[in-house]
């Protein structure tokens, strides 16, 4: 069977920074407690009026231009988000049409912080069986449209930054290098432990004024949880992908984390007994993106060339749901 490879990356990011003390200008924070808890400095913000798959079109055009193809090349596309413009439809389609290509299949897959690699795994398995031969698979949010950022909100807005990912999967041209295997796990248990409750279908009228000033329309999380959580099921669905190639830890040349927060990261590194070169980290720069942080981390590991041919190279994600997935490339 045919193994898929990363043909090409791109990612975008809003020109409007804000920064952990402009955030304290709208609630009662400080820089200090921001960059302890999570190593965040500072995020990119899109204005009104600009929505994912706006921030996905440049992502996607530079990913399509690394990979050196056009865009009449890609048949079919995946887009993850959380923060979709829309309740429905989905992303995909309005990328599709803003990047002129309709009538390609135009998926879109919503597993929050893991959406990314769920992404990457279903064009994997499209690559493999043929059924498509170059797919963009896209993680992009804007996350600022739906954060409360008055001090209820403060514990969440803080952490989440809005931008793009982009990448093009096309079969190997190396049966060695590629895709090795994909992993993906979810346990419903923890749906409401990071999930923003409303609008909902279980409720008559399904939005209602109440709903929005009780401030029921923001993401909640318990974040103790996520902690746990977090820092026990990214180094055991890591290793589940080293083990299934019979690989360990030691193989491993970067680590491309879901940038949740810098302390999970560090504890995830603690854990594997990672050095600092073997695995990226950027929240200090764009926040956690969600589903646009892999790539967007992956295209900066390639752009910085701390990711280099033949490399053993890991994307791992773990996010509300609660999600866990593991991508192991050879690169
Ligand atoms: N600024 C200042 N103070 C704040 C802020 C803020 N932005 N947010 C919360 N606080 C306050 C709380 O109100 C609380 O105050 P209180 O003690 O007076 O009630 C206090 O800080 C809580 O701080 P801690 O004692 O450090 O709480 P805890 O140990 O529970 O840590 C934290 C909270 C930092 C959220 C921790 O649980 C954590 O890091 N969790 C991981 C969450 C995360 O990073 N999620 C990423 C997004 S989800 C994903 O991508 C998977």
């Amino acid at each position: 069977m045919r193994r898929s490879f990363i043909a090409g990356t791109g990612m975008y990011v809003p020109e409007r920074v804000v920064t952990n003390h402009d955030l304290e200008q709208m609630m009662d924070t400080s820089d200090e407690w921001i960059r302890e808890r999570s190593g965040i400095a500072e995020r990119h913000f899109a204005d009104a009026g600009i929505g994912p798959s706006d921030l996905a079109v440049r992502a996607s055009r530079q990913a399509v231009e690394n990979a050196g193809i056009t865009l009449d090349d890609v048949d079919f596309l995946i887009f993850a988000t959380l923060s979709p413009e829309r309740y429905f439809p989905g992303s995909g389609v309005y990328l599709q049409r803003k990047l002129g290509i309709q009538g390609i299949g135009a998926l879109d897959v919503r597993n929050q912080c893991t959406g990314f690699v769920y992404a990457l795994s279903v064009a994997d398995q499209f690559i493999k069986t043929e059924m498509y031969d170059t797919i963009l698979v896209v993680g992009a949010e804007v996350h600022s449209a739906g954060l409360n950022f008055s001090t209820p909100g403060r514990d969440v807005a803080v952490l989440f930054g809005d931008g793009a990912g982009a990448v093009v999967l096309q079969p190997s041209p190396d049966p060695d290098r590629g895709i090795l295997s994909t992993h993906l796990h979810a346990d419903g248990d923890y749906a409401e432990e990071l999930c923003v409750e409303a609008p909902t279908t279980l409720e008559r009228p399904w939005l209602t004024k109440e709903m929005v000033e009780e401030g029921r329309i923001y993401p909640t999380m318990n974040g103790r949880q996520v902690f746990k959580h977090a820092s026990t099921k990214f180094p055991q669905v890591i290793v589940e992908s080293l083990e299934a190639n019979h690989l360990s830890v030691e193989d491993l040349d970067m680590l491309i984390p879901h940038q949740a927060n810098y302390r999970i990261t560090q504890m995830v590194a603690k854990k594997l007994r990672l050095t600092e070169d073997q695995y990226m980290s950027n929240i200090h720069k764009y926040g956690n993106t969600t589903a646009a942080s892999i790539p967007i981390a992956l295209h900066e590991a390639v752009e910085e060339q701390r990711i280099e041919k033949n490399d053993l190279v890991s994307l791992a994600a773990f996010g509300s749901g609660f999600t866990w997935a593991a991508a192991l490339l050879r690169w």
